[in-house]
């Protein structure tokens, strides 16, 4: 696509926009009365298509959330592509900066939700489409944004992107810079330089029992000296609601909202991630932040989808 019709448009009203980089992806969902036995033969309750992927679905929460937001990574053409941009244009989230790459598939995931726990069991086809660059992202116009964040992934290009913003925002007055927040979902070992970077970083339950953490807390305080001074570095606990450390060493809590049936927790931490960026974003308090996000993840946690989180 020629440079000039990637200009980033604006956001109406001239509000700035929040920007998600990361996955998008096909997610096919089977929901299920109960998990099925290996090698059994069932029928499901229900089955949808889902744009998913957590940059995507942190975008859906965003906008349904009253947010401008805008979803950079990558896709092929091909139907998956078609479902996916037309979803994302229904939810209102800018596309300007989908790389469309000539070569390789869609991600696609075939997701099983279990009706009688809410488990969410992924399985992921993620091998061949190439992730945005630092160049993709030099199109970029940083003025347009107020906060961009990065799902983990291709983590080098990914904190080029990050020092990018980082030179902006140091010839910038503080009203315009743009905040940096990083997620770190998966416990792959070249990913960890991420957590280095950012204003916010989300590490999940995953990573940090991959490193032997049996808590959000210990987490925290194991993993803390790997954030820059001053980050925010936060963790979320499905059931147990979220834990985080502030700028100045503050540790801040919140428990879960569990809903009255779990019904579908496929996105749950990319929710709680958008929620918490959307109230940090307008200025509200750490502790206000972690306990929107758990509000907003734990309603989600009750509903098919993300129809009816606010
Ligand atoms: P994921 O596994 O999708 O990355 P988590 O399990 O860490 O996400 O959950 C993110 C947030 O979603 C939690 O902080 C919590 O607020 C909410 N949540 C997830 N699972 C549950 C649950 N079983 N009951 C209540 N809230 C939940
Ligand atoms: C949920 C999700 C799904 C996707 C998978 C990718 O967090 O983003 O939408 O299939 O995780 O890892």
């Amino acid at each position: 696509m020629a440079a000039a019709a990637r200009r980033d448009p604006g956001a109406p009203g001239g509000e700035k926009r929040i920007m998600c980089v990361g996955l998008v992806c096909l997610d096919i969902i089977s929901v299920v009365k109960a998990f099925p036995t290996e090698d059994s033969d069932t029928r499901c309750v229900s089955q949808r298509w889902q744009r998913g992927g957590n940059a995507s679905n942190s975008c859906t929460v965003l906008a349904l959330l009253g947010a401008p937001c805008a979803f950079m990574g990558s896709l092929a053409t091909g139907h998956a592509a078609d479902f996916i941009t037309a979803d994302f244009q229904r939810r209102g989230v800018d596309v300007t900066h989908v790389a469309w790459q000539p070569c390789g598939d869609v991600p696609c995931a075939c997701c099983i939700v279990s009706a009688a726990s809410g488990s969410r069991t992924i399985v992921l086809y993620d091998t061949n489409l190439p992730d945005v660059t630092a160049r993709d992202f030099e199109r970029v116009d940083l003025s347009q944004y107020k906060w961009i964040h990065w799902e983990a992934r291709n983590a080098e290009e990914q904190a080029a992107m990050i020092r990018r913003v980082e030179r902006h925002n140091r010839a910038r007055p503080a009203a315009e810079r743009v905040r940096i927040s990083v997620e770190v979902e998966k416990p792959r070992e070249e990913l960890l330089p991420l957590l280095g970077l950012g204003h916010v970083v989300f590490i999940s339950k995953d990573l940090a029992q991959h490193f032997g953490y049996r808590s959000a807390p210990e987490a925290l305080r194991g993993l803390h000296d790997r954030v820059q001074p001053g980050a925010t570095l936060i963790c979320a606990w499905a059931e147990e609601g979220a834990d985080a450390v502030g700028p100045s060493g503050e540790l801040v809590h919140s428990d879960a909202f569990p809903p009255e049936t779990l019904v579908d927790t496929l996105g749950a931490g990319d929710t709680f991630n958008a929620a918490v960026i959307f109230a940090l974003s307008a200025g509200r308090s750490l502790q206000d932040a972690l306990t929107f996000g758990c509000q907003v993840a734990g309603k989600k946690c009750g509903i098919q989808g993300y129809d009816g989180i606010v």
